[in-house]
């Protein structure tokens, strides 16, 4: 159920009006990175604490115990960056002075008095609901997984955390220690200190991969067909749709002040929880032309659309096979247990290249300029797999036949491609079918054509 007194401030907002809107933009779950974690998982709406512990499957037949999780977390909500500040100025400019009185029922009065609040130096920081999107993350997966981010693994600091070096990634490790501090019933500042390491070669590898930075990155060409997108007839129509819709000029009405209002929608509801007028100017197919317009910068920028995309995350591959063999090793009794959990926070460009060497995602016909119509069923959206908070998590059990390992993506199970057939899959066989990489995944030769790295992982 909606709570009332959302409906009642979104109308006060409305200055009154006979239009109430929804709480929540019809929208929203075309946000691509910018969606909220909440259009992902709706039950959270209800209850952001409700955990759903039948997400965890190792077979029952097997006497398993969870002995370790490595998740990988982007961080939670945040401000624009300063590019994105500035597009929105520009636009709230352009409307302010351009646009006509309203006669259609755009809501163009609104529209024409709201106040820009965003400044530069609010530059990509973690907002308040980003900090409790990732406190709420870790509050959950300490009830899913209490054996591992319990209180005694909390207050013994076994829980190992690394960051990107980012502010909003910095930020977001914290909440993740509050969470897990307040699920333990730890007073936050007394019982134990936060502690986390930063490491940037580990969770922003793309930016120290030669191959990367000059074949795709500083490369107009590798985002030939973004560029074509945006330019070409659906991108078009939208513009043009919308122009109207503000009784603006066509040609004063670009395609990025387009993305700009579009954003600013997606912003507006993350950060405040408000359902912004300028949600208003988007109907649900404008919203679908859009995000595709992000899925494919994701797609030929940091998924499968270049190999040297996904190579670049090599390091963080390996990272989480050397965590993950060494929890599994078989123990004596007397041996010091496993380190329960390795909790990496950084970015959607850290989550896509590891999900794509995962080979996740991975539509038979890549997203192209010419073939929106086609891509309508496909897997890779931004929306679902990278919103907020999203997370990765591999959960290794002790089973009796030995080491199982479940995927889930953002809570959801997720199975292994090439081994379709269980959800937790013994982990000899998730490694059988990961060997090529396990072997070579080389960063250095990748990304620097030299073979100087370190070996292939060769244990277990
Ligand atoms: C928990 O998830 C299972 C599927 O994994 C579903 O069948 C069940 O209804 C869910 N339970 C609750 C209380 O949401
Ligand atoms: C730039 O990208 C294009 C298209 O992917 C590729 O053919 C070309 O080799 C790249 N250029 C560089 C300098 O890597």
């Amino acid at each position: 159920m909606v709570p009332s007194f959302l409906f009642f401030s979104v109308m006060i907002r409305c200055c009154c009006s006979a239009l109430s809107l929804p709480d929540v933009p019809n929208i929203a779950s075309h946000f691509g990175t910018k969606t909220r974690y909440e259009e992902v998982n709706p039950h959270l709406l209800r209850d952001i604490l409700s955990v759903n512990k039948s997400v965890l499957r190792a077979p029952s037949s097997e006497r398993c115990s969870p002995v370790h999780l490595t998740a990988v977390v982007r961080h939670g909500s945040r401000y624009p960056t300063v590019k994105n500040v500035r597009a929105i100025d520009k636009l709230s400019e352009l409307v302010r002075s351009q646009s006509p009185q309203d006669s259609t029922g755009w809501r163009r009065d609104i529209l024409k008095r709201w106040k820009m609040w965003y400044t530069d130096d609010m530059d990509g920081q973690l907002v308040h609901k980003g900090r409790e999107d990732v406190r709420h993350l870790a509050r959950r997966l300490s009830v899913l997984l209490p054996s591992l981010l319990g209180e005694e693994q909390v207050r013994g600091g076994r829980v190992r955390l690394l960051t990107s070096s980012k502010h909003r990634c910095i930020s977001s490790v914290e909440a993740f220690q509050e969470g897990l501090h307040q699920q333990a019933n730890l007073s936050p500042v007394s019982d134990v200190r936060y502690s986390h390491q930063v490491d940037d070669e580990l969770l922003r590898s793309f930016e120290h991969c030669r191959g990367y930075v000059e074949g795709v990155e500083n490369n107009r060409t590798a985002l030939a067909e973004v560029k074509k997108f945006k330019h070409g007839h659906e991108m078009d129509g939208v513009r043009k749709r919308v122009a109207a819709r503000l009784g603006l000029p066509e040609d004063s009405f670009t395609p990025d002040l387009l993305e700009a209002a579009f954003f600013l929608c997606s912003y507006e509801l993350a950060i405040k929880s408000e359902h912004s007028p300028w949600c208003l100017l988007f109907d649900e197919d404008d919203a679908q032309v859009l995000e595709y317009k992000s899925d494919l910068k994701q797609y030929w920028k940091r998924a499968h659309g270049h190999a040297i995309n996904s190579l670049s995350s090599c390091p963080l591959f390996h990272h989480v096979f050397r965590t993950l063999d060494k929890a599994g090793r078989p123990r004596r009794s007397t041996d010091a247990s496993p380190e329960p959990a390795s909790i990496l926070i950084g970015h959607a460009e850290t989550l896509l290249p590891l999900l794509s060497l995962l080979g996740l995602y991975k539509d038979e016909a890549p997203p192209t300029a010419d073939n929106y119509h086609r891509q309508h069923g496909r897997s890779f959206r931004t929306s679902k797999i990278v919103p907020y908070a999203a997370n990765v998590l591999f959960v290794l059990y002790d089973c009796q036949r030995g080491p199982r390992l479940q995927l889930l993506i953002n809570e959801t199970p997720v199975r292994f491609p090439g081994l379709s057939a269980e959800d937790v899959p013994l982990y000899r066989d998730v490694r059988a079918t990961y060997r090529h990489l396990l072997d070579g995944c080389d960063f250095h030769k990748e990304c620097h054509g030299t073979s100087a790295g370190r070996g292939p992982n060769t244990e277990l």
